[in-house]
C-alpha cells in the first residue's frame, strides 16, 4: 500500500519538526505499534530455542557476574570512555618500548582469555564481550574524518560521548567493568587505543572456531585526552544509513567508509561482516532486540547467509494522524527475517539490496526470492537491480574461508586508520608492525 498525497505530506511536515530531536538521536524513531513490533521481538526467542535473541535479563546477570570477578570492580573516576587516564602513570603517556609492548600484550591475551573461560558455556556472555571489543575497535578507529581538517581522531583510546557509541560508555558495559581494568595494568606499557585495537583483534580470533583468522598487528596509537564530536559531525555511520543516498537520519555508508575514514566499498561488505558477532539491544536502541544469525558468538560467514537465505521484512509503525488525518505506515528502519528471530540494519540491507530509499512500506520485502518471478530483489516498490556489492555478499555467504581471509587485513586497515604502516606517514603518524618474540 502506497502513502496518498497528504499523508507524504504529513510525514514530511512531522520528520521537519522532529529534524532536529532525530538528528541528536539517530537511534530514536517512532515506537513500533505493530502487531508485528516489540511484542512480536520479544517473542521471537521462545520460536528458536537459541540465545541468538538477546535477553536483557541475562545481560543483567552476565554483567553482575563479570562486576563481582578479580579483575573488573575498581572504576577509575579519572578514566572514562571520552577520557583515556592512566592510573599507573597519573595520566603520563606510555614509554613505548619493544620490550614493553611485547610484555603487555602477551599478558594481556593471557588475561583476557583467561576470563573468557570463565564464560565458556555462556554463549550469550561470550557474544556482549566479542561483540562490545570488536565494536569498540571500529567506533575508536572510525571516528577519523578525512574531509575535516580539524579532525585529529581516530584510533586513539577515546570514543566521543554520542549516540553512535551507546553500549561502550555505560558504568555497566564490559568496556567499563571488564577492559578499563585489565588495560589500568598494563597502561603504563600501551596505550589505550593500541589495548582497544589489540582485544578486537583477540575477540575475532578467539571466536573463530577454525582457528584460521590472524589478523596482523600494529602498534604506536597515540591517546587522545579528549576526543569531542557530535551526533551531527561523528562519521561513524547510523543503522539507518543506505549505502549511497544521504537521508535525513545520517550520512551514506560511502560518505562514512570511503570518503570520511579513507576505506573502501569492498571494506564496507567485509567489515560488515562483523555482524555475525553480538547483537543490537533495546537498552540502546529501544526498536529492536536480536542478533544478525543463530550464532553470534561465533565469527563465520553466517551473518551473510542469513541476509541472503531468507525473506527480510521491513519493521513498520502505525503512526496515529492528527485530528482530520488519517494514520499512516512509517519505517523502523529495521528489518527481520520472515523465517527466523534474526534482525537486520537498513545498512547490512543496502550492500546485499542496494536500498537506495528508506523503507516504508507494510509489506516490504527483500530477498533472493521475492519479486514475481520468484527471484531476487525487493518489492513494494519493485527493484531488481544488484547493488555492486550483491556479488561480494555472496561470495561470503558460500565461502567462510574467503570471508576470513578477506576479514582479516581488512580489519587491520580499519584498526590503523589515520596512521601509515609499513612503511607510510599517516596524518596521525605511523605504526610498528607487532611480531611476537614468544
Ligand atoms: C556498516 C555500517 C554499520 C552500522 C550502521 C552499524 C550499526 C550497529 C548497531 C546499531 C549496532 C547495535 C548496537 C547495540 O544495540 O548494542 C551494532 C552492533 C555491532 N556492530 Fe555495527 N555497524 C556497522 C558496521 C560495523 C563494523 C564495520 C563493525 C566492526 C568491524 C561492527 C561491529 C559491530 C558488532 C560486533 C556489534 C555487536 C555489538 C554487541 O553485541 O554489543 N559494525 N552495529
Amino acid at each position: 500500500m502506497f502513502l496518498s498525497l497528504p499523508n507524504l505530506l504529513l510525514t514530511a511536515l512531522i520528520q521537519l519538526l522532529l529534524l532536529p530531536n532525530i538528528q541528536s538521536c539517530p537511534y530514536l524513531t517512532s515506537l513500533d505499534s505493530s502487531p508485528g513490533g516489540q511484542l512480536a521481538a520479544s517473542n521471537l526467542r521462545g520460536n528458536h530455542g537459541s540465545d541468538y535473541h538477546h535477553d536483557n535479563r541475562q545481560l543483567q546477570s552476565v554483567s553482575s557476574a563479570s562486576s563481582s570477578s578479580p579483575t573488573s570492580s575498581p572504576s577509575y573516576p579519572t578514566s572514562t570512555s571520552s577520557n583515556p587516564f592512566c592510573v599507573k602513570t597519573n595520566g603520563r603517556p606510555p614509554k613505548l618500548s619493544t620490550k614493553g609492548i611485547q610484555t603487555a600484550v602477551k599478558a594481556i591475551k593471557t588475561l583476557f582469555y583467561g576470563q573468557l573461560s570463565a564464560y565458556a558455556n555462556n554463549t550469550l556472555a561470550l557474544s556482549d564481550i566479542f561483540g562490545q571489543s570488536i565494536r569498540l575497535a571500529f567506533h575508536d578507529a572510525g571516528e577519523i574524518d578525512l574531509t575535516n581538517s580539524t579532525n585529529f581522531m581516530g584510533p586513539d583510546g577515546c570514543i566521543s560521548n554520542t549516540s553512535p557509541n551507546k553500549g561502550l560508555k555505560e558504568p555497566t558495559s564490559f568496556v567499563v567493568t571488564l577492559l578499563e581494568p585489565l588495560w589500568q595494568k598494563y597502561c603504563d606499557l600501551i596505550s589505550r587505543g593500541d589495548f582497544w585495537a589489540l582485544i578486537g583483534k583477540l575477540s575475532v580470533e578467539k571466536s573463530d572456531p577454525t582457528g584460521t583468522i590472524n589478523i596482523p598487528y600494529y602498534y604506536g596509537r597515540v591517546d587522545k585526552a579528549d576526543c569531542i564530536l557530535s551526533d551531527a559531525t561523528n562519521p561513524l555511520p547510523t543503522p539507518f544509513a543506505l549505502l549511497n543516498t544521504p537521508t535525513s537520519l545520517g550520512d551514506s555508508l560511502v560518505n562514512s567508509f570511503v570518503n570520511r575514514m579513507g576505506l573502501t566499498v569492498n571494506d564496507i561488505v567485509i567489515l560488515s561482516g562483523a555482524h555475525t558477532i553480538g547483537h543490537v539491544h533495546l537498552q540502546n536502541n529501544p526498536i529492536v532486540d536480536g542478533a544478525w544469525d543463530d550464532t553470534p558468538h561465533v565469527f563465520d560467514n553466517n551473518y551473510f547467509n542469513f541476509l541472503l537465505n531468507s525473506q527480510s521484512i521491513a519493521r513498520t509503525s502505525v503512526i496515529a494522524g492528527l485530528p482530520g488525518v488519517p494514520a499512516f505506515v512509517s519505517s523502523l528502519n529495521f528489518w527481520k527475517a520472515n523465517n527466523s528471530a534474526t534482525i537486520r540494519l537498513n545498512s547490512d540491507m543496502a550492500i546485499a539490496f542496494g536500498l537506495n530509499f528508506r523503507p516504508h512500506l507494510t509489506s516490504q520485502e527483500c530477498s533472493l526470492t521475492s519479486v514475481p518471478t520468484n527471484s531476487y530483489g525487493c518489492i513494494n516498490p519493485l527493484s531488481t537491480t544488484p547493488p555492486s556489492t550483491l556479488s561480494l555478499v555472496q561470495l561470503y555467504a558460500a565461502n567462510n574461508s574467503a570471508f576470513l581471509a578477506d576479514f582479516a587485513p581488512s580489519f587491520t586497515k580499519m584498526s590503523n586508520l589515520g596512521y601509515g604502516f609499513n612503511g607510510s606517514t599517516g596524518k596521525l603518524g605511523s605504526l610498528t608492525l607487532f611480531t611476537p618474540a614468544y
